[in-house]
């Protein structure tokens, strides 16, 4: 089933939640060329820009958070950090098992129900922190 994106999904940064619409974008779009049952290497291509994105995003983000002094990065980080080697599992089942449908499906659903869960918390936590500080930079505006 294809992933929504809505309010809830938004952070009120403006970096972060177009990575998310594209990574949310990317997930579905893998739903999609496994369903429509697509050549292998249509797949791996599709998994490919999806982890490669994956590890991006997080790298901008912890790169914020450095910038920000954010007091929960190491937590943060520590989430990343695990999920990026649950996907390097999953990488690794694909390139012994190739590209079934079970197997392309349980990535798709895993990484869209991991990426949905940890914005909604982590990162709308990190961005309010993020705004905040960014107005307490700022200054009284009057
Ligand atoms: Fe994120
Ligand atoms: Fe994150």
């Amino acid at each position: 089933m294809a992933y929504v994106w809505d309010k809830d999904l938004e952070t009120g940064h403006e970096l972060i939640d177009n990575q998310h619409k594209q990574l949310v974008r990317a997930v579905n779009d893998l739903q999609v060329a496994n369903a429509s049952g697509k050549a292998a290497e249509e797949i791996e291509r599709t998994i490919d820009f999806l982890l490669g994105y994956t590890v991006k995003h997080f790298h901008d983000e912890e790169a914020l958070q450095i910038e920000y002094g954010y007091p929960d990065y190491y937590e943060h980080v520590s989430y990343h950090r695990e999920f990026k080697g649950q996907v390097a599992q999953l990488a690794g089942r694909l390139q012994e098992e190739g590209p079934t449908r079970e197997l392309v499906d349980e990535i798709s659903q895993h990484i869209g129900d991991w990426l949905l869960h940890h914005i909604k918390s982590d990162d709308l936590k990190m961005a309010t922190y993020v705004q905040q500080e960014d107005a307490r930079r700022r200054g009284p505006t009057i």
